[in-house]
């Protein structure tokens, strides 16, 4: 029984053996979710690419199918690639993806269910116009995939977005259509990046600015009270950047908010381990919802000794901040709730410099944990130059400053050999103006080798009237999903503790800075297996 066989998950989505990458036309049909994904069904590393299916009616607990796609034809014969679904305003759906051809091209072709009164829909057709689309004069012949789901404009045409690079600029193509069959391509690009690379898995989608409910992409409302994001994860960094925006309908264009946080540049949907994620509209319960890929941190041998390899995020929904205009935040679906358990409580504790507390009743491998601190209002905080941001690899949670860090210790053994650290660090520029960065350390996360830790990091973006900071931590066995401040900023890792393991993994609270700080509320839930 070697650590290994310990670090599947109990509650994330992952096939039961193999290789699985990105989130494939997630929907909602006929009482089910469905979800699909990048499936190798023979080895437990990239290859022999289909779509792998599930469906659920919760999206935590699923039931596997048969694979929905398979390379069968000439223009998919060297994998079924990433894609996405639309569902028509008559409730019928349809799935386009890319298809690496026998030449390896890459193609966009369009698959259908073959009976719509089956909800699970367990056969898909691929229809005789396929290839729908080859890569237009100017796209290299690799440089053309991942189809976004569509959407329907006032004039009466669909839209769909497809990533591209041209030379080492990063573009997403735009194709129309009024029958979903015949596509012809827009003359300018939906937007474009110098120097971002190939950009893959575009996603694009309303988000609303007066309230908390998703909006449908395959609607363009003509309205004032919605902001547009444009999402690409970029194959130079494999990190997946979004923007805010508006939709100019006129221009048929995408135009950045803040073209200093465009793709690249700014904001990432997390800043850990994530990538190619999809978003779907639920009509059910009206909300916009998140899926990220997040592969292994350990060696390819290992995943081929695990006999698996990567697992999805929780699905988490996704919402404007209101509060600050200039983000997402993002926040696992509610559904997850229903596998909390055993539930231990903490108020009020000062954590005074070099505090290091062990959380009584808290150890698991299976933890839904929110935390909230307070921190004194100092004048000596440690200074940041000008233009530079903090670097949680500099010194990690061993660190010393004057306010952090501090934060929790997850999957912690008990001599603390193994541990990751989730924590708050403060600093502030020259002219007293205040950073609050968040790091997850894995640098002492697992004594095994061959495993990569880097330290993950970023700042956040804290209203100057919030006076508090918070972390949920969901951890899993090998993964640890962080949730700053209601989810403005996330960070995703992979750890593979090696004694630090179920009962034996402990929680611990710190503060490696000299000021002390005010723990205000912990709450650890123990959760159950999906
Ligand atoms: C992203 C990606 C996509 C491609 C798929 C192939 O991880 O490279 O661009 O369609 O994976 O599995």
């Amino acid at each position: 029984d070697n650590y290994l066989s310990r670090e599947r998950t109990a509650f994330h989505f992952q096939p039961e053996r193999n290789w699985m990458n990105d989130p494939n036309g997630p929907m909602f049909y006929r009482g089910y979710y469905h979800f699909f994904y990048q499936y190798n069904p023979d080895a437990a590393v990239w290859g022999n690419i289909t779509w792998g299916h599930s469906v659920s009616t919760d999206l935590i607990h699923w039931q596997p199918l048969n694979l929905a796609l398979v390379p069968d034809h000439w223009y998919d014969a060297e994998g079924v690639w990433s894609g996405s679904a639309t569902v028509f305003p008559d409730g019928k759906p349809v799935i386009l993806y890319t298809g690496s051809s026998n030449e390896s091209v890459q193609l966009q072709n369009m698959a259908v269910p073959e009976d719509l009164s089956d909800p699970l829909l367990r056969k898909w057709v691929k229809v005789p116009q396929n290839p729908m689309l080859v890569p237009p004069p100017g796209i290299g012949y690799t440089d053309f995939r991942d189809p976004t789901t569509a959407w329907l404009e006032s004039d009466g045409l669909w839209r769909i977005s497809i990533g591209a690079k041209e030379g080492t600029t990063g573009v997403a193509l735009v194709y129309k259509s009024s029958d979903f069959l015949d596509w012809s391509l827009q003359s300018n690009f939906l937007h474009e990046v110098a120097g971002t690379g190939m950009w893959e898995c575009v996603d694009f989608y309303p988000v609303s600015l007066t309230d908390k409910n998703g909006l449908d992409t395959s609607k363009v409302q003509v309205n004032q009270l919605m902001k547009y994001v444009l999402k690409a994860s970029l194959d130079n960094n494999k990190h997946d950047y979004y923007t805010l925006g508006t939709y100019s309908t006129d221009f048929k264009s995408f135009i950045p908010d803040d073209p200093t946080k465009d793709i690249g540049l700014g904001l990432r949907y997390d800043y850990g381990k994530f990538y190619a994620s999809k978003t779907f509209y639920d009509p059910v319960q009206e909300r916009r919802i998140l899926w990220g890929w997040v592969n292994e941190s350990d060696s390819e041998l290992d995943d081929i000794n695990k006999g698996w390899a990567s697992v999805q995020t929780i699905p988490r929904t996704l919402v404007l901040d209101r509060q600050t205009g200039s983000n997402l935040l993002q926040w696992p679906i509610h559904e997850l709730e229903s596998l909390r358990g055993e539930k231990v409580v903490k108020q009020d504790l000062l954590l005074d410099g070099g505090a290091m507390v062990t959380v009584d009743g808290a150890s698991g491998a299976q933890l839904d944990i929110e935390v909230i601190f307070k921190y004194p209002d100092v004048h000596n905080l440690d200074v940041l130059p000008e233009q530079k941001e903090y670097e949680c690899s500099q010194g990690g949670a061993a660190q010393r400053g004057v306010l952090g860090p501090f934060g929790l210790l997850v999957l912690a053994s008990d001599n603390l050999v193994e541990q990751t650290a989730v924590y708050f660090y403060l600093t502030c520029r020259p002219n007293g103006k205040w950073v609050t960065t968040v790091c997850s350390d894995q640098s002492r996360s697992s004594l095994a080798k061959g495993v990569d830790r880097t330290v993950y990091g970023t700042a956040i973006n804290k209203p100057l009237t919030e006076d508090f900071l918070s972390l949920r931590v969901i951890v899993d066995h090998s993964i640890v999903e962080t949730f700053v401040q209601q989810g403005r900023a996330c960070i995703t890792s992979r750890v593979y503790p090696t004694i630090a393991i179920d009962r034996d993994a402990h929680v611990l609270l710190f503060n490696n800075g000299s000021e002390s700080i005010t723990m205000q509320t912990l709450q650890v839930w123990q959760m159950s297996s999906a």
